[in-house]
């Protein structure tokens, strides 16, 4: 009988797509892909650590296996991802979860497929320290869709003051761009992707580490050339970085470029962005958007932000609210300040209580939701690419790059299928439109 394999993903898109090379992996090995946990002869957990509560969800998920382990002792119980790479976090997974089989670190990943051939029944964590080599012969078992994730790089520079991911995930390493050209070209022939979403935790400072001038307009530039019926898009960028030259760039390659910009903000008070240590002003952010929506007036911009950093008054709070007024962001990923271990900002003093945080994290979806209607009354005219989804009713619904749904003719279309919508008219706070190709 075929050996089944089942992988829980948390945490970001690079979560997402790692756990597509995970899969490749189990492939390799003659796995095939389990529906659920239960029927698995592998289950991986491919976890996130960026806030607390994504942890304390993850390991009560572990725990949930005990019982499957129990009734099934060849049954792998494997562990990889951000969360792994903590200081002491093998020890205390092995003592809280004696059943598991694989505790695998985020540098060494690409090497489970020996682990798990090697594998004796007995525990075994390999937590690498640092980062190594980009390896490009990884075989990816693509899940999603329409939509293709390409690495463009690897770990992250900056250590904003509250973020785990540059302690889990190493320095900064692009590819190079004859591999990431030649992984979208192959995509490209495939015929099968509307959409390439180039991944990194700061895209904008890819090519950095070449140094040889390479940066990420010039990676665009190449693989603008590559004829296809794709766009490209990228996440997540980062403010500091985030060029003129880039939107110059997607304002002239709108026919190649999506125009659904993710630019995390988060926060809109000077003092707390520099205590963050995001090495940006509001001033700056504020030029960024003006800039973008001068030459790219059909832009849609969504932004992370987080409410509640130590030291958060009412004022600077108030300044994150009128930031949001100023920017008619499309959406807004609004996060409480977890206390990372490790981190800077974990040991800043006034640390915001809960109940402060929660009230103002409240405001801020408030505030979201009574400028809806402002920002979907300047969609009425426009056309947006779009993903065909099911609706409550099991209609279909064309939800754009940006999260809005939309009213479509229903019946005719596959869904997950994309498309090119124009919205035709906004009624009772709803979207109407129709495809147009
Ligand atoms: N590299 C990306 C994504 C980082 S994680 C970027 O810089 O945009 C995604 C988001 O999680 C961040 O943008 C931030 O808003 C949020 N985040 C990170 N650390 C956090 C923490 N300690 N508490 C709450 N939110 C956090
Ligand atoms: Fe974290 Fe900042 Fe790096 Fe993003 S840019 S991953 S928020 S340290
Ligand atoms: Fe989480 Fe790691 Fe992404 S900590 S948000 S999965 S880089």
């Amino acid at each position: 009988m075929e050996k089944k394999y089942f992988i829980e993903t948390f945490g970001c898109q690079m979560n997402v797509h790692d756990s597509e090379k995970i899969a490749g992996m189990l492939r390799d090995l003659g796995y095939v892909e389990g529906k659920t946990k239960s029927e698995a002869d592998i289950i991986v957990f491919n976890t996130c650590c960026i806030r607390e509560t994504a942890e304390t969800k993850i390991m009560a998920k572990i725990g949930d296996t005990k019982a499957l382990k129990r009734a099934n002792p060849n049954l792998l119980v494997v562990v990889c991802g951000c969360m792994t790479q903590q200081k002491g976090m093998a020890e205390l997974l092995k003592k809280r979860f004696p059943f598991l089989s694989l505790v695998i670190g985020t540098h060494n990943l690409e090497e489970m497929e020996e682990y798990i051939k090697e594998h004796n029944k007995k525990f075994r964590a390999v937590v690498w320290d640092n980062e190594k080599a980009i390896r490009e012969d990884i075989k990816m078992y693509r899940t999603s869709d329409d939509n293709a994730w390409v690495n463009i790089m690897y770990g992250c520079n900056n250590f904003c003051t509250y973020c785990i991911v540059p302690y889990v995930r190493g320095r900064e390493r692009s590819r190079k761009i004859e591999d990431i050209a030649q992984e979208v070209e192959n995509l490209a022939k495939e015929n099968k992707y509307k959409m390439v979403t180039l991944l990194g935790q700061n895209v904008n400072s890819y090519g950095n580490d070449f140094k040889d001038g390479t940066n990420f307009v010039t990676l665009l530039k190449r693989l603008c050339e590559i004829k296809g019926n794709f766009k490209i898009s990228f996440m997540s960028s980062h403010p500091k970085d985030f060029s003129f030259e880039l939107i110059d760039f997607i304002a002239s390659h709108q026919d190649k470029m999506s125009i659904n910009l993710h630019l995390p903000v988060q926060s809109g008070s000077d003092e707390i962005l520099k205590r963050m240590n995001r090495r940006y002003t509001s001033a700056h952010y504020k030029e960024l958007v003006d800039y973008i929506y001068k030459k790219i007036p059909n832009a849609t911009l969504s932004t992370d932000i987080i409410v509640g950093f130590p030291g958060e008054t009412e004022k600077d709070f108030e300044d994150t609210l009128d930031l949001v007024k100023y920017c008619k962001f499309a959406s807004i990923f609004g996060f409480v300040y977890s206390k990372r271990q490790g981190t800077p900002a974990s040991t800043f003093e006034n640390q915001v209580s809960a109940k402060v945080k929660k009230e103002r994290i409240t405001r801020l979806f408030e505030l979201e939701h009574s400028l809806q209607k402002e920002t979907l009354k300047n969609y009425v005219g426009k056309t947006y690419d779009a993903t065909i989804v099911k609706g409550d009713k099991g209609d279909e619904l064309a939800k754009t790059h940006f999260n809005k749904l939309i009213r479509i003719d229903a019946g005719n279309y596959e869904i997950g299928r994309e498309v090119s919508v124009l919205v035709e008219k906004l009624d009772n706070d709803l979207l109407y439109g129709k495809v147009v190709g």
